[in-house]
């Protein structure tokens, strides 16, 4: 027998028990007749004791005992005298009378504890060393914990969990596919799922009714702390449902999750329409942690001969409570950042509101003290507040001010861990208008529906008529994060196929590749509609982490590479000739 128990379980009630335990060494000490060895598994760390005035070769192999070594001791359970009540076993050790080593370990590349010195690459590489720490391996679990809600919660609400096929058609969902050659049908190619939308939508007209999965998607796009190449939905669909119940149905799944893996309770869930979250907040995925709203001052900055402004667009600022306290430093060091490439604002104008009631700022040439209070008083600051200005193209100054809310937002600490800020934002466009291009995009997909009372605007086809042409879609945002989207379907051929001729599909083109979805809806398609949640996301920002690579456990780095099995890799020319495929120089 390897273990009676695990390494984290015993506690004052054993004393006096023999047990075996099995595990990793962590760690070992030496005080001369007595060594200790902290051993580890995944549900803690137990002491165990070896005494040489007992069994001094005992203790001498103890002592050759190396980090990562796997060893099978049996001893009895003591009190500890000198007790660590920062470890759940911290009140006891074992007294070894006898172990064996399982397998010798070579040093570890990094050190395998809370806090490593690993950096990413060799993290990765030694994934399976990594994912003997605790904070990785307990994220793990937490998602398996998670997976385990999500699924009663949605097959409590008569959902069936269906799996669809990885071997596909592409679906167009604005990434670039990841693609499989076939064997048997010579220079074709399968390309695996961004996500099973179209397959979840037949499920709907095969009569299923309530559809979930959870699901590996891939997509072949830019990597973040947030993106990777595979990542899981948790993906769903209904049909005979309006909007109204799909909200409520995934805000109950999510208030279940949070209730029964964190023990939080999360009141009713706001909503906000896509052109309120970018007026208020530049951004269609507000951090709803903090205020810092958008303070629109065109009617106050302009007509008074500072050009910037007068030739911009838009004026518009945030408050920032209590950062009148910034330095002249500071402040330059926001100016920086918000004139970084990846954000572009020209330049960045403050107004500060001394403690003292007194008023600076970078435009004092321009406007009297008692003008820029007027300012303050829109924007509902107080003595001690910042007021942070960017102006310029509409669009572009909202997204600009954005980022730099997030920002002070950082900065000023917040954003709290453990504090939960659910949105649903709704009413998004239906289409962009691209100028280069001169076409549309689909704002979500292109089987969204646009709002009831759009269709009509929408079967015009000028664009002028259908810009602000509104669908039935929605996201959910947690802290500013996108953590799912849907809409309600289109569900008639005639529609479907306006869609896609607006979106620059020909008949011919839309037929190749979604015939059998128009052909389905030939057969009694019911309304539908649905959402998926990123799984992934979901995880971390539950555990208040930005990067989702710790909730996977063996994720790709940002060159889309698994650094351990080394793909991607060539492969032999048979493999290629049996493929069809030649190599390109590059
Ligand atoms: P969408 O493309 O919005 O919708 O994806 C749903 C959610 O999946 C997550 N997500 C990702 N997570 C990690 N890495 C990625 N590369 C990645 N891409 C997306 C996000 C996102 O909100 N079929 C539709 C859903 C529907 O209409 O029902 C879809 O896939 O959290």
């Amino acid at each position: 027998m390897y273990r009676t128990h695990n390494c984290g379980e015993l506690r004052m009630a054993h004393v006096g028990n023999t047990v075996t335990l099995s595990g990793w060494v962590q760690a070992g000490r030496d005080f001369g007749s007595l060594t200790f060895v902290d051993l580890r598994d995944r549900y803690g760390i137990t002491q165990l004791v070896f005494n040489a005035l007992d069994d001094a070769e005992l203790c001498e192999r103890a002592r050759k005992l190396g980090r990562e070594f796997v060893i099978s001791a049996t001893g009895v359970v003591r009190e500890r005298s000198n007790k660590n009540p920062n470890r759940a076993t911290g009140d006891i050790e074992i007294l070894v009378s006898n172990f064996d080593i399982l397998n010798a370990s070579k040093v570890p590349p990094f050190t395998i504890d809370d806090d490593t010195d690993g950096g990413d690459d060799l993290r990765m590489k030694y994934r399976y060393l990594d994912l003997r720490r605790s904070p990785v391996q307990n994220n793990i679990i937490f998602r398996s914990k998670l997976a385990l809600e999500v699924r009663k919660y949605l097959t409590g609400q008569n959902f069936v969990e269906i799996e669809t096929p990885f071997l596909i058609k592409s679906t167009p969902e604005g990434a670039r596919d990841f693609v499989v050659p076939s064997r048997l049908n010579p220079n074709q190619f399968y390309a695996l799922p961004q996500s099973p939308q179209t397959f979840k939508q037949i499920l709907m007209v095969a009569g299923l009714d309530k559809y979930f999965q959870i699901v590996k998607c891939f997509r072949d796009e830019d990597l973040r702390a947030d993106r990777q190449p595979e990542f899981t939905q948790i993906d769903c669909e209904m049909a005979f449902v309006t909007q109204e119940e799909i909200l409520n149905t995934f805000e109950g799944l999510t208030k279940h999750i949070f209730n029964n893996t964190l023990g939080i309770q999360l009141p009713d869930f706001p909503r906000m329409s896509y052109d309120e979250a970018l007026r208020r907040y530049g951004s269609d995925k507000p951090d709803l942690r903090f205020g810092m709203e958008f303070v629109e001052l065109n009617d106050l900055a302009k007509g008074h001969n500072f050009a910037v402004f007068d030739s911009a667009e838009l004026v518009v600022g945030i408050c920032a409570t209590g950062a009148a306290s910034y330095s002249r430093k500071q402040i330059d060091e926001l100016t920086e950042y918000v004139k970084r490439p990846q954000i572009g604002a020209k330049g960045l104008v403050y107004v500060r509101y001394e403690a003292d009631g007194s008023i600076k700022s970078s435009i004092d040439k321009f406007y009297t003290p008692d003008q820029l209070k007027t300012w303050l008083q829109k924007a509902g600051a107080q003595p001690g507040d910042l007021l942070l200005i960017l102006a310029g193209e509409e669009e572009k100054t909202r997204k600009q001010l954005n980022e730099l809310r997030l920002e002070m937002g950082r900065q000023l600490g917040l954003m709290k861990p453990g504090d939960f800020k659910p949105l649903w934002v709704v009413d998004f466009p239906l289409l962009e208008w691209d100028e280069d291009t001169q076409r549309f995009y689909a704002m979500h997909h292109p089987f969204t529906s646009p709002k009831k009372d759009d269709v009509a605007r929408m079967l015009t086809g000028d664009h002028q008529t259908m810009k602000d042409l509104r669908a039935d879609a929605y996201d959910l945002v947690i802290n500013g994060v996108e953590i799912g989207g849907g809409s309600i379907r289109i569900h008639n051929r005639e529609l479907q196929e306006k869609n896609f001729k607006l979106l620059g599909f020909t008949p011919e083109e839309a037929e190749a590749q979604f015939g059998f979805l128009l052909g389905a809806f030939e057969y009694g398609a019911p309304p539908h509609g649905g959402i998926a949640f990123g799984f992934d996301r979901l995880c971390a920002v539950m555990n208040g982490q930005s990067s989702i690579r710790d909730f996977i456990a063996f994720p790709k780095n940002n060159m889309g590479r698994d650094m351990m099995i080394d793909a991607p890799s060539p492969i032999a020319p048979a493999q290629l000739d049996e493929l069809y495929l030649a190599l390109k120089k590059v």
